[in-house]
């Protein structure tokens, strides 16, 4: 059964480690996940973006998939399905559809719209048990369509959304989707401890997972990141695994073009890509 992810993050927050977002593109993907945190012992968050929802044919589908995984794998680990980066409408379409979880990103909204906005979709969301996540100072890059300058969010700001009841609150702090350039800065750590002095308990998210350096992401962690998402990594593994298939000329050797087959390795990578930031992220054992 899915839930919603506030009391793994807030356990996490409480324990000093973060439990793992990854997104999901497609069923290889999600049994690929979920199959990795229940051998983990781990709770997980399944994130899903407009774009991979409409890509899977729908947010129908995608909480069918899942809640049909869950049962056919037997999963018992905590599970949280939570759409990523969602606009307004989004949101209530996953409430609507059965999500656990929904990000509603205000942040290229001016803070008084972001705040009335934000209000209304926590009252929505906690009516039906769900989470909600909400976001101040945009995360750099692109994803699926949504760009972001990704400059440090103000702490004052955070305070003003994390006192409207959400769950969770990302927070930009010099990070980006995607790959990160040569002349990166790096994580403001200063901004984080300044926005977590101002909100407390309230567990923090740490967007673009990607290519952040492990002691970034410990210390990230000791200053009250909670939940920390994953999207790009899972995607370079999956594509460089069945790139290295096809380059070896494995789907022209027997049955090796049955997709069972061909999907395989890209699959297996996925896992191990999941397993690696389970560990790095001190989810383990956690479930
Ligand atoms: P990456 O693609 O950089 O891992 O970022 C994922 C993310 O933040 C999803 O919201």
């Amino acid at each position: 059964m899915l839930v919603s992810a506030t009391e793994m993050l807030q356990k996490a927050k409480a324990g000093h480690y973060a439990v793992g977002q990854f997104n999901i593109n497609n069923l290889e993907w999600t049994k690929a996940v979920l199959l990795t945190a229940q051998e983990n012992n781990s709770p997980v968050i399944l994130g899903v973006s407009e774009g991979a929802g409409k890509y899977m044919g729908g947010y129908d589908t995608v909480v069918g998939m899942v809640n049909g995984l869950i049962k056919g794998l037997n999963i018992t680990v905590p599970v949280a399905l939570h759409l990523d980066h969602g606009s307004y409408d989004h949101c209530y379409k996953c409430i609507e559809a059965g999500f656990s979880s929904v990000m509603f990103d205000g942040s290229h909204y001016p803070i008084a719209e972001n705040v009335e906005k934000t209000t209304e979709l926590v009252a929505a969301s906690h009516a039906k048990g769900i989470s909600i996540e909400a976001e101040v100072g945009s995360i750099g890059g692109e994803e699926d369509g949504v760009i972001g300058a990704g400059e440090c969010a103000d702490p004052q700001e955070c305070k003003a959304i994390a006192d409207l009841g959400i769950d969770f609150l990302a927070a930009g702090i010099g990070n980006i989707h995607g790959k990160y350039p040569e002349n990166w800065q790096g994580l403001s750590f200063e901004t984080l401890d300044a926005i977590q002095k101002l909100t407390g308990d309230m567990p923090l998210v740490l967007h673009g997972g990607t290519g952040i350096p492990a002691d970034m992401i410990k210390k990230a962690i000791s200053l009250g990141v909670a939940k920390i998402n994953v999207n790009t990594e899972c995607q370079l593994s999956f594509a460089a695994a069945t790139r290295k298939y096809i380059e070896e000329g494995k789907d022209l050797q027997g049955k090796g073009f049955d997709p069972r087959k061909l999907l395989a390795p890209g699959f297996e990578a996925i896992k191990a890509t999941v397993k690696e930031k389970m560990e790095l992220f001190g989810s383990v054992n956690k479930a």
